[in-house]
This record gives structure tokens, sequence and C-alpha cells, in this order.
């Protein structure tokens, strides 16, 4: 499609899955990661003093995904100015709901940190705030539930009785939600927030 495409946290699990989702579709993509992960642009985004610096007015997307894990969201923000057609924000089901600490107990897996539950909930609130602000620019967010990632069958089996349909997400199924809501399709759609988390919100 020959759109220009910026995705931060673009080394991660989720991130290879958008590129390779979004170069497929023909289009132009540069990554942010941290320094030493290979990106096109090697930066840490949760220190102020490179990340406030960088001279991004020198580059110009269509499409900004702000994906990184990082503990703050201002330097998305920051990003996300440079888009000329949408922003995606990955937030996380736990940036709009509390994360029940028993599903951890007794398993491999931490329990979510407060810094996590606060950065993620900052992706919720900038998205509204872009989307009334930055129009004609399309903002809109996305929250995956758990993503598989060789979790113990404790873990997992625990994770998939809170999920309707069963089982806890692939990268995949959250890379057709971004593609959709970057698309012609979603034209007339901005300043939602869309559960990706196989009915896990909706009990
Ligand atoms: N994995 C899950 O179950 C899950 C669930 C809900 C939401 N999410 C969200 O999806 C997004 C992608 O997560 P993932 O599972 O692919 O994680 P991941 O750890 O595989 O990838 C995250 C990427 O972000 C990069 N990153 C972290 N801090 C950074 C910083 N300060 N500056 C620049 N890059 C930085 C990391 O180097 C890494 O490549 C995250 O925003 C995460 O919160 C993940």
């Amino acid at each position: 499609m020959g759109r220009r495409v910026l995705i931060t946290g673009s080394e991660g699990h989720l991130g290879r899955a958008l590129r390779d989702a979004f170069l497929m579709l023909g289009d132009d993509v540069t990554g942010i990661d941290l320094p030493g992960m290979g990106a096109e642009i090697e930066l840490d985004l949760d220190d102020r003093a490179t990340a406030w610096t960088y001279k991004w007015e020198k580059l110009k997307f269509d499409i900004v995904v702000c994906n990184a894990k990082t503990q703050t969201w201002n330097c998305h923000h920051q990003l996300a100015l440079y888009a000329r057609q949408c922003i995606i924000n990955i937030s996380s089901i736990y940036g709009a709901l509390g994360s029940d600490p028993s599903l951890y107990e007794g398993t491999e897996v931490e329990p979510t940190p407060a810094w996590y539950a606060a950065s993620k909930g900052a992706m919720v609130a900038l998205t509204k705030w872009q989307s009334c602000n930055l129009a004609p620019v399309r903002s809109n967010c996305v929250c995956p539930g758990g993503i598989f990632r060789g979790h113990s069958d404790n873990f997992n089996r625990r994770y998939a009785a809170k999920v309707p349909l069963g089982r806890m997400a692939t990268e995949d199924d959250i890379v057709g939600p971004v593609l959709f809501l970057c698309s012609d399709a979603a034209r007339y759609i901005t300043g939602q927030v869309l559960m990706v988390d196989g009915g896990y919100s909706a009990w």
C-alpha cells in the first residue's frame, strides 16, 4: 500500500508480527527499539534526555503504532504527533481493568505491577485526547488480553478459564484488529478502545 509506518517496540514479539503484517501489505516500516535490539532507530523511549532531543520532525509517517512496553506515555505522544493518518496505541486489558492477583498465585508468572497498569491506562486516556485534538488524524487503542508465550499448563488453564473463547491470545489475534483500524474500512472510527481479549472483559 506504500504507507509509511512507524512501530515502537518493533523487535519484540508483537512488534515483529506487526512489522511483518505491514510489510506483507506493501508498506514501508521503520522500527524503534532499545539499543542493541536491531531496529532502524535505536532509542530508549523512557530516557527523556535522548528520546526528546531526537530530531523527529525530519520523519514523516502515515501511521504510528505505539507498541513498545515503555514505563511512560509521554514519548509515545511526542511520536504520535508525527502521524499523518492514524495512531494506534497498544494498551492492555490491564489498562482498563484491574488484574486478579489469584490468577498468578502459585504460578511462574509475576503479577502485574502497578506501573504497568498505570502506563497502559495512560494509553487509553491519550487515545481519547488525541482523537479530539489531532483530528482528522485518527487515534484508536487496542487492548490485548494475555498472549501465550510458552506459559505452563497450570497458568494457561487458569487464564483460559477466565476467557469466554477459552484460550490465551496469539500475536496474530492482535495484528488483524490493528490492520483494520489502520485501514480505510475504519475511516469513521476514532477515539475507540478495542478489547482484543477473547471476551475476558465481557464477564
Ligand atoms: N504479552 C502480552 O501478553 C501483552 C498483553 C497485553 C498487552 N501487551 C502489550 O503489547 C505490547 C507489545 O508487548 P510484547 O508482548 O510484544 O512485549 P515484548 O517484551 O516482546 O516487546 C516489547 C518491546 O518493547 C521494547 N521496549 C521496551 N521498553 C522500551 C523503551 N523504553 N524504549 C524503546 N523500546 C522499548 C522492548 O525492547 C521490546 O522489543 C506492549 O505494549 C505490551 O504492554 C502485551
